[in-house]
C-alpha cells in the first residue's frame, strides 16, 4: 500500500504549461483608465519585460531557467500523498490523493513563482521589490527568494494578518526582508485609506495599491505579485505537471481536482495541466474553492475592475466583488481578496471550470480531521479544498461511487495556530454571505466603453 508517491530530481518539469495555449478564446486584454488595452511596454515601470512577455504570451511551454530550477530543487519534486487515513476515517470508496506543497521552506506552494520571479527580476538589473502580503505566506517566499538572489524585499502586510500572525513577520525578517502592516502612512495609497478609514484592518487591495506605488516611483525598484496574474499561475503550473508524472506511476487519474482559490495560483498551479488533458477530450472536473464570506467566483460579477483598491492597476477582465469591497476578517487571509486571476474567471465564465464556496466553520472541521487523519496540519486556506473533497468523499460513500480526488494542499499552517486555538474553543463563527456590502462595492464598478 503506497503512501507517497516521489519523481525524482531528474524528472522536475524543464517547462511551464501556459494554459492559454488551450483556451477556445483568448483572454481579454487588461485596459489603462480611457478603457484601452494596456501595451505591454506600460507594465514595464513595475515589472521586467520577461516577465510582462510571459504576462502576454499565447505559446504552450515556456522554459524554467536552470538557476530557477536549482533553487526549485531544494523542495521539489514535492511529494504526491494518497490519503488512505482519511479514506478510512470517511469510510469512503473514493481515492484521494493530495499534493504536497506545504514542504517548501516558507510553508506553501508561493515560493515557485517568488524563486522565478526575484530571477527574471535579478537578471534585468532591478535591487529591491515591494509586494503585499495577507496570509503572510506570499510575503515569506518573496522573501526568501529575494534572499537566495541578493535582492532587497519590503513588504506591505494587511494589518489584520500583521496582528493575528506576527511569527509570519518574524520569518520574513530572518529572511532578510522589511515588513510593514498596512495600510501604513508611508504611502499616497495608505494614507487615503487611513484618512477615511483609521482602523482600517486592511486588505490584499489596499495593501497591493501600497507596493505598486512605491515601486512605480522608483527606477532599482520592481513589484512583484503573489498570485492572480497570468505570469504567476504559469509559474505554479509545475505543481500539476508533476502531480500529472506522480499519479501516471501508480496508474491513476483524477476524476475531480480541487483547490482553494483566493487569487487563483495554486488552483490554475494545480488545475491547468489536467485542463489541457480536457481541451482534449479527457473527463476531469476542475473545481476551485472558496470561502463563503468572499465568494468572489460564486458570487460576483465578471466585469472589468482594478487588481487594487485605490485604481492603480490596469483594468482585469474577472470575477469581482469590487474593488473597495472589505470582506470580513476570516482567518483564511490569503482567499480574502475582492477578484481573481483573469484566465481563471474566463474558464469559468466560459463553464469549463467549476467554483464552489465552503462555510469557515467546515473548512476547521475539515481541517482538524485532516489533521488527525494524516498528521499534517494543513493552513486555513488549504482546508476550503479539504471541505470539498471531504463532501464529495461523503458523496461517494452514500453512493458506491470509487471516485478518484485529487487536491492542492496549498500549505502547512503552522503559523495558523491562532485561528486554530479559536476553532478548537468553539470561539470561531461562520460569516453570513455579506450581500448588502457586495451590492454596495458592486456600484462603484468602473465604467467601460
Ligand atoms: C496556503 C495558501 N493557499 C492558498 C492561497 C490562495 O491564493 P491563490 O489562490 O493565489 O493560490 C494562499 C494565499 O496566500 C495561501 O497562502
Amino acid at each position: 500500500m503506497q503512501t507517497k508517491i516521489l519523481l525524482p530530481e531528474a524528472q522536475m518539469p524543464s517547462h511551464w504549461y501556459n494554459v492559454v495555449a488551450d483556451m477556445p478564446t483568448p483572454p481579454d486584454p487588461y485596459l489603462g483608465p480611457d478603457g484601452r488595452p494596456v501595451p505591454p511596454e506600460a507594465m514595464a515601470a513595475i515589472f521586467p519585460m520577461s516577465l510582462i512577455e510571459q504576462e502576454v504570451s499565447a505559446e504552450r511551454w515556456i522554459a524554467i531557467p536552470e538557476e530557477v530550477r536549482e533553487v526549485l530543487r531544494l523542495w521539489r519534486p514535492s511529494p504526491l500523498f494518497r490519503a488512505h487515513r482519511l479514506e478510512a476515517a470517511l469510510d469512503t470508496p473514493a481515492k484521494i490523493y493530495y499534493k504536497n506543497e506545504a514542504v517548501s521552506p516558507a510553508g506553501s506552494h508561493k515560493p515557485n513563482t517568488a524563486v522565478a520571479q526575484a530571477w527574471f527580476n535579478k537578471q534585468a538589473g532591478i535591487k529591491r521589490l515591494t509586494t503585499e502580503t495577507g496570509a503572510g505566506q506570499w510575503g515569506c517566499s518573496l522573501a526568501l527568494a529575494g534572499q537566495m538572489f541578493g535582492l532587497e524585499v519590503r513588504v506591505y502586510m494587511v494589518k489584520v494578518s500583521y496582528e493575528q500572525k506576527p511569527y509570519r513577520r518574524s520569518l520574513m525578517q530572518t529572511w532578510g526582508a522589511e515588513v510593514f502592516p498596512s495600510p501604513t502612512d508611508m504611502t499616497g495609497a495608505g494614507r487615503k485609506i487611513l484618512a477615511a478609514h483609521p482602523d482600517s484592518p486592511g486588505s490584499l487591495g489596499i495593501a497591493i495599491s501600497e507596493a505598486v506605488e512605491e515601486a512605480a516611483g522608483r527606477q532599482d525598484t520592481n513589484y512583484a505579485l503573489g498570485s492572480v496574474l497570468n505570469h504567476v499561475l504559469l509559474h505554479q503550473t509545475i505543481i500539476g505537471e508533476e502531480a500529472k508524472k506522480q499519479l501516471a506511476l501508480v496508474g491513476d487519474y483524477p476524476d475531480m481536482v480541487f483547490a482553494p482559490c483566493g487569487g487563483g495560483s495554486n488552483f490554475g498551479g494545480i488545475a491547468f495541466p489536467f485542463f489541457a488533458d480536457k481541451a482534449a477530450g479527457k473527463q476531469v472536473r476542475l473545481v476551485a474553492v472558496e470561502p463563503s464570506s468572499c465568494p468572489t467566483l460564486t458570487k460576483g460579477v465578471y466585469a472589468y475592475d482594478w487588481g487594487d483598491a485605490v485604481g492603480l492597476t490596469p483594468l482585469m477582465h474577472m470575477y469581482t466583488l469590487g474593488h473597495d469591497f472589505m470582506p470580513p476578517g476570516i482567518h483564511a487571509g490569503g482567499l480574502r481578496y475582492h477578484g481573481d486571476s483573469a484566465l481563471v474567471s474566463k474558464l469559468y465564465n466560459d463553464g469549463l471550470i467549476e467554483a464552489m464556496a465552503v462555510p469557515q466553520l467546515e473548512t476547521f472541521e475539515a481541517g482538524v480531521l485532516f489533521a488527525r487523519s494524516e498528521g499534517i496540519l494543513p493552513a486555513p486556506e488549504s482546508c476550503h479544498a479539504i471541505a470539498a473533497t471531504v463532501r464529495e468523499a461523503k458523496q461517494c460513500a452514500r453512493t458506491g461511487e470509487p471516485k478518484t480526488l485529487l487536491f492542492n494542499l496549498s500549505g502547512h499552517g503552522h503559523f495558523d495556530m491562532t485561528s486554530y486555538d479559536r476553532y478548537l474553543s468553539g470561539e470561531l463563527e461562520d460569516f453570513e454571505y455579506p450581500e448588502a456590502a457586495i451590492r454596495e462595492s458592486l456600484q462603484h464598478l468602473p465604467k467601460v466603453g
